[in-house]
């Protein structure tokens, strides 16, 4: 659709507030996004910026499924297909992303948000970067960066990303950091797959896209960017990254990461600013949502049948997985949480539930804990392995952490009293009280 058609069309709906008062990219404009988080907001007169800002785009499962005309159900299936079907993006060579070359590097008068008072700086969080291995070819995932000179961030890149194995290969690489993005580009830069396949070309079978070369590096970017930042980052030339706050909303330490310097800007005419909140709904749901189908396809591999996931928000979209299945055996709980943990590495705390429970309602899933689970039969505690590097909890350097599966369906044959939910009798409501 891409993201200009998106932005009117929920402005048509009555979707989009707009905030025409000025606003500061410091400390002010993030708060009012979280406030009035998941609606999407327009910032029109942001006070060090000539351009305008929007944000809480893609907050939810049901927006992001109403984005490709589909049901928050048919996400999985929908993702898995572009996952294997993955195809090429047509190649253009006049791109809107392109209509404003500018080679006077001046971060300060881009609307970078500063979100939180105890940050290192301002920061871009909802960028995606795409880079170039001479063997492996492209690969486009998510870097915060922080700015700290006009022309330069520290980028934070965690080793084992596909783009520090490409800087650990190229010792320096050119980048493109592209702002201002669909769903179909961002979910598919928040996917892991083999190394080796360019995540653009998921986007592409997500929903067609074209692409066009990057001004000043070789890459091939989105045409449709509302910003792009090229310029080269350096695995040894480092720069203090952060603090900042993390997928879990809790603080984020200090460390020495690669210096990446920008040497061009291109833009749209009239771009917008695309900001993401860290820690908030659309950094969780873009997280989460690309495990959901790994998790999936690991558990029906267990001979499972698999109905549906939620990595949800609760678990700060990460370290916990929510997994409904259909059972049939006594043990499929128990397989469930074996493949729920292989398709999600960093999951801490794995919950199955049967088909009756509602896995996006917390509360459905905590009747079913209190209702159907015994700890000493029901718990699987696993050895001490490496986790989650963003849970606060985990051993420091290591990411040791205990984790645990809780199979909370209810036996096939129950031995005493019943497990079922009362049904209360249907009634026309209407019928009853005047309107
Ligand atoms: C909004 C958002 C922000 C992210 N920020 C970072 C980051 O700053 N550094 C990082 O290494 N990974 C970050 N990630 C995670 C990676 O981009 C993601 O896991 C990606 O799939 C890794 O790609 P790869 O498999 O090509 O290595 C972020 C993901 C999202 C959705």
């Amino acid at each position: 659709m891409g993201f200009r058609d998106y932005i009117n069309k929920i402005d048509e709906k009555g979707l989009l507030q707009k905030v025409d008062v000025e606003t500061s990219k410091k400390l002010e404009i993030s708060g009012i996004l979280k406030e009035k988080e998941p609606t999407p907001l327009m910032f029109n007169n942001v006070k060090e910026s000539e351009f305008r800002l929007i944000g809480n785009m893609f907050c939810t499962k049901n927006v992001i499924a109403s984005y490709f005309n589909v049901t928050p159900a048919d996400i999985i299936p929908m993702l898995s297909k572009a996952i294997t079907q993955r195809s090429e993006p047509e190649i253009i060579s006049n791109a809107l992303c392109q209509e404003v070359i500018e080679s006077n590097v001046d971060l300060d008068k881009l609307p970078i948000l500063f979100h939180c008072e105890k940050d290192g700086g301002n920061y871009i969080s909802s960028a995606v970067v795409i880079t170039r291995d001479p063997d492996y070819g492209q690969n486009m995932d998510f870097h915060r960066a922080m700015q700290f000179s006009k022309d330069k961030f520290s980028t934070r890149i965690v080793r084992g990303r596909h783009f520090h194995t490409f800087l650990e290969r190229n010792s320096e690489l050119d980048v493109a950091f592209c702002i201002g993005n669909t769903p179909n580009i961002l979910i598919a830069g928040a996917t892991s797959v083999d190394i080796g396949v360019d995540e653009l070309h998921i986007a592409n079978a997500l929903e067609p896209i074209k692409v066009v070369k990057a001004n000043s590096v070789d890459l091939l970017i989105p045409a449709e960017a509302e910003f792009v930042l090229e310029g080269r980052v350096y695995l040894e030339e480092k720069h203090a990254e952060g603090p900042f706050v993390d997928l879990t909303e809790t603080y984020d330490i200090v460390r020495e990461e690669p210096v990446f310097e920008v040497k061009k800007i291109t833009h749209r005419k009239d771009a917008i600013w695309q900001a993401l909140l860290p820690g908030a709904l659309e950094h969780k749901i873009l997280m989460g949502m690309p495990r959901e189908p790994t998790i999936f396809n690991k558990v029906n591999e267990t001979g499972v049948k698999c109905i549906d996931v939620n990595v949800n928000p609760g678990g700060c979209s990460w370290l916990h997985a929510i997994v409904q299945i259909d059972k049939i055996s006594e043990d499929d709980g128990k397989k469930a949480i074996k493949g729920a943990f292989i398709g999600h590495g960093s999951c801490k705390h794995v919950f199955i539930v049967d088909k009756d429970i509602d896995i996006y309602d917390p509360l459905s899933v905590e009747w079913a804990m209190a209702t159907r689970f015994q700890g000493d039969v029901d718990l699987i505690i696993k050895d001490k392995e490496p986790g989650s590097s963003l849970d606060p909890s985990a051993e420091l350097g290591t990411k040791k952490t205990t984790k645990m599966g809780f199979d909370l369906t209810k036996p096939l044959i129950p031995k005493g009293k019943s497990f079922e939910r009362a049904d209360f009798p249907q009634v026309d409501i209407k019928k009853y009280f005047k309107q």
